[in-house]
C-alpha cells in the first residue's frame, strides 16, 4: 500500500513548518520543507553574484545547484553542492530575493520534479510524508489525501515570525512578511492559492500542540 501524503499550504508565518514537523513526528513520517528548496537555489543564485532579477539568468542556472534535501523531521538538513546551508538560507538577503527567483518558471519546474521524487520515495520507503509550500495542494501533490490550508492574522504571523528571527521591529517584519505574500499570490506560475478541497485552518487563536493535533486527528481519518 502507499503511504500517505499530508499537504500543507499557506502564506508565509502560518505555522506550516512547525506543524508539519510535529504531524511527521508524530507519525513516523518524513517531513519536507519545499520553502527551504527555494530559499537554497536563492542561497546559491547570491553566492554566485547572479542577478536575481534577471529571469533569463536565473533561468538558464536552474539546474545548476546541487540540492541535498533530508526528510528526517527530527534534523531536516539543507545542502547545496555539498555545503550545509540550513541556517544561511534565513538570512533576511535570501529572505528579501526568494520571491523573485521562486517565480521563474524554470527553477519551479526543476523544484517540483524534485520534490515529487522525494514524495514517491518516502511512499515507498516509510508511511508516507509531510510536504509544505505555496503550491503542494495544487501543483506538487493536488492527490494528497489531506491538504490543508493554514492562515493566521498578519500580526500573528508577524509575531511568530519576529520571535523566530529575533526581530525588534515587527512592523518591519509584518510589511516584508505581507510584501513576500503579495508577491507569491501573484505570480504568474503556480501562485499560492487556496482551492475549494483544501480545509483552511485559521489558527491565530490555537497553540501550535493543538494545531498539530487537528492535523493528525486529519490524518488518521484519512489512513
Ligand atoms: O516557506 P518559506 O517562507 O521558507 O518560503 C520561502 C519562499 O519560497 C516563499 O516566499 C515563496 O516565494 C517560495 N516558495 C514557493 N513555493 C513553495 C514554497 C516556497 O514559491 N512551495
Amino acid at each position: 500500500t502507499e503511504g500517505i501524503v499530508i499537504a500543507i499550504d499557506g502564506p508565509s508565518g502560518s505555522g506550516k513548518s512547525s506543524t508539519a514537523r510535529g504531524v511527521a513526528r508524530s507519525r513516523g513520517l518524513r517531513y519536507l520543507d519545499t520553502g527551504a528548496m527555494y530559499r537554497a537555489v536563492t542561497w546559491w543564485m547570491l553566492d554566485r553574484n547572479v542577478d536575481v532579477g534577471d529571469t533569463a539568468a536565473v533561468a538558464e542556472r536552474a539546474w545548476l545547484p546541487e540540492l541535498d534535501m533530508g526528510t528526517d523531521p527530527a534534523s531536516p538538513a539543507v545542502r547545496v553542492d555539498g555545503a550545509d546551508v540550513a541556517h544561511a538560507i534565513r538570512s533576511p538577503e535570501v529572505t528579501a530575493r526568494v520571491s523573485a527567483v521562486s517565480a521563474v518558471p524554470a527553477v519551479r519546474e526543476r523544484l517540483v520534479s524534485q520534490q515529487r521524487d522525494l514524495i514517491a520515495e518516502a511512499q515507498r520507503a516509510v508511511g508516507g510524508i509531510v510536504v509544505e509550500g505555496r503550491d503542494i495542494t495544487t501543483v506538487v501533490a493536488p492527490d494528497a489525501a489531506v491538504k490543508i490550508y493554514l492562515t493566521a492574522s498578519a500580526e500573528a504571523r508577524a509575531q511568530r515570525r519576529g520571535n523566530e528571527t529575533q526581530a525588534q521591529d515587527l512592523a518591519a517584519t509584518q510589511a516584508e512578511l505581507l510584501q513576500r505574500d503579495l508577491l507569491d499570490s501573484n505570480r504568474a506560475d503556480s501562485p499560492l492559492t487556496r482551492t475549494e478541497d483544501a480545509l483552511e485552518l485559521e489558527t491565530s487563536g490555537f497553540t501550535l500542540d493543538e494545531v498539530i493535533a487537528i492535523v493528525v486527528g486529519l490524518a488518521d481519518e484519512a489512513t
